[in-house]
């Protein structure tokens, strides 16, 4: 009922495709409330939620500390235009952890952040073609979506990109370097930029191999192209440092979104200082925005922040559920036969209905039996759990997460695979 009301005024139902459970043939999910780890149905009925809308909620849903004293933070009005002390703050803060940015700038979402940080690397540059790696996301602006991972690649993400865009894409295999090389060969000189996911998300979960992200560093310098990191779900989600920390590498530019914010929109793009200067009011090229930087949710990433730096234990309750959830996923499979390789990294576990090793780039994900996927969906909502409706996203755990929300999970996944037969190539 609720569904074709929602079929009858929003477009296919929804304001992201995902949402729509497309990718899983359905039902799509319809929230009525949350709290903490939980999501509830309009009959009341909850549901561990590891979509934690898609990454942005490190802390759950309404953590005390994030909800309480709103009044006040509103009392001086959301949206100001124009430059202000805790705005300044919070970029020193950003800058403190992520001495890339050097110079940097707020926006409203990660796709705005993105689509600003390849301008600027094309007006610094004076280029205009985009590298980019089959399986990641960066947004629906226009280049972003050409192979694009996460909903995108479910299908239907094509129409609508004028044809011109295509020939400014390079769309290269993730953790292979050969393939980089292979696919710029005949464009360097014309290289603005290499955009890429550090640890990649919206493929299931892919940490590249050793020297990866390094040789994509070196080869932006031989071909006088800039290197973008896209840290939209990594940054804080793998630690106050991101990825870049991890890495011990300094991009030229970096998009940072989802979780800064604690749940409100809020998102930033930086890097070197005379990268960025290419920025008016000093150079030529132009980014701005209403929302951009509004003390509203200037004020709520200063709460994300203090969260964390208050509770530097949270990384470790995280890691250690997340441990707990992949642990026990994987002494199911091993129990049943199945090959299905379970990655956990920090607070994210993911595995891909596709026997062998864990999945390297975009064709291991596609080769995945999205059927199996879309009934053990299906089945998992029908036991209180709530998972992403698309193999290529991942289970976010949050500080909200307990032990027994694990176990409850694992009971769950327990009497699905106990009870059913699966694909035969997952037989080892
Ligand atoms: C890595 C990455 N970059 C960019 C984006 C786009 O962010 P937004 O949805 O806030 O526009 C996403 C969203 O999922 C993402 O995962």
């Amino acid at each position: 009922m609720q569904i074709e009301r929602a079929r009858a005024v929003l477009a296919g139902g929804c304001d992201s495709p995902v949402r729509s459970a497309w990718g899983v043939g359905g039902p799509m999910f319809l929230q009525a409330d949350a709290r903490g780890a939980y999501a509830y149905d309009e009959a009341g009925r909850r549901y561990i939620d590891y979509v934690m809308a898609y990454g942005p909620l490190l802390f759950g849903h309404s953590h005390p500390a994030l909800v309480a004293g709103l009044d006040a933070l509103a009392a001086g009005g959301f949206v100001w235009g124009a430059t202000h002390p805790e705005e300044i703050r919070l970029a020193e803060r950003i800058r403190a952890y992520l001495p890339s940015m050097e110079r940097l700038r707020f926006v409203t979402t990660g796709t705005e952040a993105m689509m600003s940080a390849v301008r600027v690397a094309r007006a610094f540059t004076g280029r205009s073609v985009i590298l980019k790696f089959a399986g990641g996301y960066h947004g629906h602006f226009d280049l972003a979506l050409f192979d694009a991972g996460a909903s995108a690649g479910v299908g239907g993400a094509r129409s609508g990109i004028p044809e011109g865009v295509r020939r400014d894409v390079v769309v290269a295999r993730y953790d292979d370097l050969a393939s980089v090389d292979e696919r710029v060969a005949r464009t360097s000189d014309q290289l603005a930029a290499i955009v890429v996911e550090p640890i990649a998300g919206n493929m299931g979960l892919v940490v590249p191999g050793a020297g990866f992200l390094e040789g994509l560093h070196e080869r932006a310098r031989r071909w006088g192209a800039l290197l973008i990191f896209d840290e939209v779900i990594t940054w804080l989600r793998f630690g106050l440092r991101g990825a870049q920390g991890r890495a011990n590498m300094l991009p030229d530019l970096t998009a940072l979104g989802k979780i800064m914010g604690g749940g409100v929109p809020i998102a930033a793009f930086g890097g070197r200082e005379d990268v960025m200067a290419v920025l008016a009011p000093e150079g030529a090229a132009f980014t701005g925005g209403t929302h951009g930087g509004n003390p509203f949710c200037i004020a709520m990433a200063h709460r994300v922040l203090d969260l964390l730096e208050t509770h530097p234990e949270y990384y470790a309750t995280m890691r250690a559920v997340a441990e707990r959830l992949a642990r026990g996923i994987r002494t199911l499979f091993s129990e049943r036969g199945l090959t299905y390789a379970v990655v956990q990294q920090e607070s994210i576990v993911d595995f891909k209905f596709r026997a062998g090793p864990a999945g390297r780039n975009f064709d291991d994900a596609r080769a995945a039996d999205n059927g199996a996927y879309a009934a053990y969906y299906r089945a998992m909502l029908g036991r209180g759990v709530l998972l992403p409706p698309s193999q290529n996203e991942v289970m976010f755990v949050s500080s909200a997460h307990t032990a027994q929300d694990v176990d409850e999970t694992l009971a769950a996944m327990r009497s699905y695979f106990c009870g059913t037969s699966h694909d035969s190539n997952a037989k080892s």
